[in-house]
């Protein structure tokens, strides 16, 4: 009897293995998240040991097809993660990183259109914003399947933080914060809520929230020397929602039209994202004072855009 094939295999391909890189593999492997994965960094050396460290657990966890690749293995991918640059060191901000990081991205662009046409590009190299406004242009494909990890992380740690401060499960937090992933980052405090009722929280309080929550990856960078579990949950989440076509809500960082009025430039806003990548982007019934600060939040990274010559 002839069997109709099972469909092809998920892949996914990680490009930079440094901290962030090799966490969110790791995560997803101990997830389960893909049929193959596939690691590639400038140093094939660290690409194959972390390959064989992540194989030698695979008695503990089950039959996920790991190995140090080339740009060639982005062929089949489904989802492309480039986390690949410099990272912030202590006291520089993310945009400190630019002109390293944008001259590595349009790098790694240029070699996995080589082989790949047709999958998603999820990129979490900082500034993230700008590198996957970059990695788009470059791409030349359509902006939903350019996708940057935007202010996911940024709206888990505001989630968290508000949980702790009402001893509530962050689960139970529904809370964004939009715009730059970055300092000029803004809280949509008018559509916070738990079940559907606003927050208690004095002024002085949520001014206190939303500080730690915009710093917190200088305090953890100050305290260990980088971030990268919350990053790699992150990433991981995004992927899942692709590869499950889940049409899952998440502020990921994407190209906006005509949105408040934003145009031609990514930041972190709610989006829907399903197999196809971004589905679509949710308008939001935001105040004119936060709708001022996503407009100067779009202005910075504007400019951070020209001057890179896009
Ligand atoms: C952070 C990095 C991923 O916010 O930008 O931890």
């Amino acid at each position: 009897m002839n069997r109709t094939p099972f469909s092809k295999k998920t892949r996914i391909v990680v490009i930079g293995t440094g901290a962030v890189g090799s966490t969110t593999a790791y995560t997803l492997l101990l997830r389960g998240r893909m049929d193959e994965l596939v690691l590639i960094d400038a140093n094939a050396e660290k690409a194959k040991g972390d390959a064989l460290d992540m194989n030698h657990g695979m008695p503990f966890l089950g039959n996920t097809d790991v190995w140090a690749g080339t740009y060639e293995d982005c062929r089949d991918a489904d989802i492309v993660i480039i986390t690949a640059g410099a990272a912030q060191k202590p006291g520089e901000s993310r945009i400190d990183l630019l002109k390293r990081n944008a001259a590595i991205l349009e790098s790694i662009t240029d070699e996995v259109l080589k082989y790949n046409k047709d999958g998603i590009l999820l990129v979490a190299s900082n500034p993230v914003d700008v590198m996957s406004y970059l990695t788009w242009r470059k791409s030349g494909w359509p902006a939903r399947r350019v996708i940057g990890s935007g202010t996911l992380l940024d709206s888990a740690r505001f989630r968290y933080l508000i949980g702790q401060e009402l001893q509530v499960d962050p689960r139970s937090v529904h809370a964004h914060i939009v715009g730059e992933h970055g300092d000029s980052e803004l809280p949509l405090w008018s559509l916070s809520n738990i079940a559907g009722g606003q927050l208690s929280l004095n002024e002085e309080k949520k001014a206190e929230i939303f500080a730690n929550t915009r710093d917190a990856a200088y305090q953890i960078i100050e305290a260990k020397g980088a971030t990268y579990y919350a990053i790699a949950l992150a990433l991981d989440r995004i992927c899942t929602a692709i590869l499950r076509s889940e049409a899952a809500v998440l502020n990921v960082s994407t190209l906006l039209k005509d949105y408040h009025g934003i145009s031609d430039v990514y930041l972190g806003v709610p989006c829907v994202v399903d197999r196809t990548g971004v589905r679509e982007v949710l308008g939001l019934q935001i105040t004119e004072e936060e709708r001022q600060r996503l407009q100067a939040s779009a202005d910075k990274l504007k400019g951070v855009i020209a001057s890179i010559g896009l």
